[in-house]
């Protein structure tokens, strides 16, 4: 790739053609996966975008993927300016997605245990357990359910007993209020500043905050007789213990959102990659039937073996695969130049926005045979379609790629196995079509419902 860190007499990237004054507001706000699809086939691996009167820089493709991967990108891109008011508005000096280099590779490390899939061990049947409580509870039989909200709320579930060992119910529409108040204002910018003096914003912001103190002084007032083994050591013990050794890197001001940012990183994710992956489940029998066997074949023998539960469902698994590459929540990454820069014979500018298309490959025929196409065995050998280089990139690429995404991959089998097991489901009409919306996470709309037709076990 011609990728110089330089000024050069390069031209700028190619304007892509848009209506007078909105440029491409439009068509990029209504499907921008599909938009920077379209784009990268006219223009090809870099281009720019009039969107809201700003242009933007857009990287795409495998050319994308692989760049962030490399030295040149890690001096090339810096995170800062995407997500610094969001963490100006937590009060924190600094946040793991806001920071590069050094800092970010500590930060990084001292969190790495918390968020794997190691910090459940001893845990996978409580969660289970806690989800299908969560079903009982919230997927009534003879109901329609809004499936993005009420996934929001078992995800909330599941991340707090990872996390603490309890589910913070009470604290469960705080944390979606402000989340969803946080990301339309503060990182992908669709909402006004002034959303932020809501009195609904402001209050559920409090108890958030609350939320994460009382975590902080729950296990400050235990620690003297605590003893830390690996079977109850969660990420709250490794991120206190790096403040303890370290209050320059974790400041006292900067823990209690530190340890909510579970719920920042996991809830919409998830919610949404879930939503979506019952929608394609409902929408094909096929799928849907094979699903019922494995898990059937599974749950019947009664508590899971920590060791083998991944092993044991790969229909499962590969169902969610499809789902992350025909439903990326992540059709962009968002960065800023760090320096003047030429990428493909063009020349970038320090400072200037650029969204990084990773999932572009998803939807391209050169990686995936009939990509529009719902397949789940395509990951499957000798396949393997989503290995091939830069082809599938649903946690993101280089050094912010997803932290929590072995622990994402357990609590996304464990939620769509559990639904499925359990529930007899159906879409609204056999011919009903998802409607998706873009921000603040792509996924599918706030109204899609499903209706539950009865209790399966
Ligand atoms: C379907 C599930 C998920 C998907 C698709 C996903 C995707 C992503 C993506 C694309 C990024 C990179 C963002 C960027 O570069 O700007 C990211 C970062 C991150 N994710 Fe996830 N995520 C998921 C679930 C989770 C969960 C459940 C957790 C925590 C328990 C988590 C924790 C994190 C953290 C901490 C980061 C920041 C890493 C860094 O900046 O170094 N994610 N995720």
């Amino acid at each position: 790739m011609d990728t110089l860190a330089s000024t050069t007499s390069a031209p700028r990237p190619p304007l892509v053609k848009g209506l007078p004054v909105i440029g491409s507001t439009l068509n990029m706000g209504k499907d921008p996966g599909r938009f920077f699809v379209d784009c990268y086939r006219q223009y090809g691996p870099i281009y720019r975008v009039k969107v809201f009167g700003n242009e933007l820089t857009v990287i795409a493709g495998v050319e994308a993927a692989t760049f962030m991967n490399t030295r040149e990108g890690k001096e090339c891109l810096r995170s800062r300016e995407a997500w610094e008011g969001m963490v100006q508005e937590m009060g924190m000096t600094k946040n793991l997605v806001s920071v590069d280099g050094d800092v970010h590779k500590d930060l990084r490390a001292a969190q790495k245990w918390g968020y794997s899939r190691e910090a459940m061990v001893g845990r996978y049947n409580k969660v289970l357990d806690i989800t299908s409580e969560a079903i009982a509870r919230d997927w009534r039989v003879g109901t329609e359910i809004p499936v993005v909200r009420t996934m929001q709320h078992l995800v909330i579930e599941q991340l707090g007993t990872i996390l603490t060992g309890r589910a913070p119910r009470e604290y469960v529409d705080d944390i979606r209020t402000t989340i969803m108040y946080m990301l339309n204002v503060l990182v992908v910018r669709m909402r006004p500043k002034f959303f932020l003096k809501l009195p609904e914003y402001r209050r559920a912001k409090a108890r958030m905050m609350q939320l994460g103190r009382d975590m902080v002084a729950d296990y400050r007032a235990n620690q003297a007789t605590r003893q830390v083994t690996p079977e109850n050591r969660t990420l709250i013990d490794d991120i206190m213990q790096a403040h303890e050794r370290d209050p320059e890197l974790i400041p006292e001001q900067d823990v209690p959102w530190m340890i909510a940012g579970p719920y920042v990183a996991g809830l919409d994710t998830v919610a949404m990659t879930t939503s979506s992956c019952l929608y394609m489940i409902l929408k094909h029998p096929d799928i849907h039937r094979r699903m019922r066997e494995e898990v059937d074949a599974l749950y019947s023998q009664g508590p899971v073996d920590e060791a083998t539960y991944m092993r044991s469902l790969p229909i499962t698994n590969n169902v969610i695969l499809e789902a992350m590459r025909l439903y990326p929540i992540a059709v962009a990454q968002v960065r800023v130049a760090n320096k003047d820069f030429v990428f493909a014979g063009h020349q970038l500018k320090e400072r200037e926005l650029i969204y990084l298309g990773t999932a572009v490959p998803h939807f391209q025929h050169e990686f995936y045979d009939n990509p529009e196409k719902v397949d789940i065995d395509r990951f499957d050998k000798p396949r393997a379609e989503h290995l091939k280089s830069g082809a599938y990139s649903p946690y993101g690429r280089g050094p912010h790629t997803c932290l929590g995404k072995s622990m994402a991959e357990v609590i996304l089998v464990m939620t769509m196995s559990k639904l499925i097991y359990e529930l007899d489901m159906e879409l609204p009409t056999p011919d009903y079509e998802l409607k998706t919306k873009a921000v603040p996470t792509p996924g599918p709309a706030l109204s899609f419902q499903i209706k539950v037709k009865g209790r399966r076990h």
